[in-house]
């Protein structure tokens, strides 16, 4: 990758995505999940990064997408998405989301709770058609990974839990609805897992559902694979997941004597973090008695997460990769928060202002968790593919930013 050419070409901050690494990682998830025993499904979670060109490239390998709001959507309807592969998430889903949805013909509509239910319930009187759905569950199963994005722990916003009341009264409705076509199950246990070992709890509470139902369901285990922001990360390679979890569902349904229809994972980050680097110019150095200070042209407003998650990454000096690095810096962006740290201690080395500094694995929950904070300027967006680079999201300009202020 050539970052001081995208660099001229592009300016900074600038997101680069390298498209083959994320066409790899998709046929890998497609050539590997796989079964003898029931259809497979690979459902893009677009949350991780969702633009246009992105979401060409999921239909062009031939994934499913997963959206969770009136934006996302709409991205998917502007590049002609087959709706029937589109699967629509979210815990406090409006009417107009739904009416979207049933309009748009969504393939599946992952219900979060009983009032949502309830909600779509009255709204297909209105229709002629019969709509399939998930009902998301709460297996109560915990995955060991940051507290904001854990996702399935007893008092999470996220999910019916298994039996409770709830659960019950939403089958009572799919049970005698017309209109509600309840086809399965969805349960997304967290993000950034590394543990495999929660995927099989979780799985094995689903088989166990499944038995109460006299035709086949369909599963959906979500996503939340891990992958390598620093050396301490260890995450399981892409093929081991997809073949850990068929074993580990085709032993479930054997034990228990079960059969289902289809099984779906939804992963975001694992297709798109490693893919994603981001470029920033160092401004001015600063020594504080006990830092060193680079500082760079973006910061929290394109990468919020080591502030919220104290997420971690790994950096370079462009061209200076093979120099010692020796001093321990702490890179700082722009906003005028002390929060605004994107790497704290690494080790790099000596820098000067108009140096390239490049940071790894950002593709994912980067540039779609960007703000305007400070009214700093969303950055652009680059994919290269075979050696080309293409703009695919053009740098937000002033003008832009303050448009729709009256
Ligand atoms: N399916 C559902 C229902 C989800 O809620 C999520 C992520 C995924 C799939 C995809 O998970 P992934 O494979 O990307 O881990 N902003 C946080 C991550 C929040 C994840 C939310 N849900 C971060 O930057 O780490």
């Amino acid at each position: 990758m050539n970052y001081e050419l995208l660099k001229e070409k592009y300016g900074t901050p600038l997101y680069v995505y390298n498209v083959d690494y994320m066409v790899n990682v998709m046929k890998q998830y497609k050539e590997n999940f796989k079964s003898d025993l029931f259809e497979t499904e690979v459902i893009y979670a677009s949350k991780a990064f969702c633009v246009k060109e992105m979401l060409r490239l999921v239909k062009r390998e031939g994934l499913s997408l997963d959206t969770v709001s009136l934006g996302e959507l709409a991205t998917a309807k502007v590049v002609d998405f087959d709706f029937s592969k589109v699967y629509f998430h979210g815990n406090n889903k409006s009417k107009a989301e739904l009416i979207c949805a049933i309009n748009t013909n969504v393939g599946n509509i992952v219900v979060d709770n009983l009032m949502e239910l309830e909600l779509l319930e009255e709204l297909l009187k209105d229709y002629d058609k019969k709509v399939n759905i998930l009902i998301r569950l709460n297996l109560g199963v915990e995955a060991h990974t940051h507290k904001f994005i854990v996702t399935a722990h007893v008092d999470s916003k996220f999910g019916v839990l298994y039996n409770s009341c709830d659960y019950l009264k939403m089958l009572e409705i799919c049970k005698s609805s017309n209109k509600i076509n309840l086809i399965g199950f969805h349960s997304h246990i967290g993000s950034q897992i590394f543990d495999l070992e929660a995927f099989n709890q979780a799985i094995k509470k689903m088989v166990i559902i499944c038995k109460d139902f006299d035709y086949p369901l369909t599963l959906n285990l979500g996503g939340g694979f891990g992958v390598h922001y620093t050396d301490e990360d260890k995450p399981v390679p892409f093929n081991e997941v997809s073949k850990f979890l068929i074993n580990s569902l085709e032993t479930e349904l054997k034990n228990n004597n079960v059969s289902i229809k289809r099984v779906c994972i939804e992963p975001g980050r694992s297709i798109v973090a490693e893919a994603g680097s981001t470029l920033y110019t160092i401004g001015f150095t600063k020594r504080t008695p006990n830092k060193l200070y680079y500082f760079i042209d973006g910061g929290m407003t394109d990468n919020i997460r080591p502030a919220l998650y104290q997420a971690m990454y790994s950096a370079d000096i462009v061209g200076k990769e093979k120099e010692l690095k020796k001093n321990v810096v702490s890179i700082a962006g722009k906003c005028c928060e002390s929060g605004d740290v994107i790497i704290e201690n690494i080790l790099l080395p000596e820098a000067k202002t108009g140096d390239l500094l490049v940071t790894y694995s950002t593709g994912a929950y980067g540039y779609s968790m960007s703000s305007n904070y400070n009214k700093a300027l969303t950055p652009a967006v680059v994919f290269v593919e075979d050696g080309n680079d293409r703009l695919v999201v053009e740098r937000q300009t002033l003008e832009q930013l303050i448009m729709r202020e009256i």
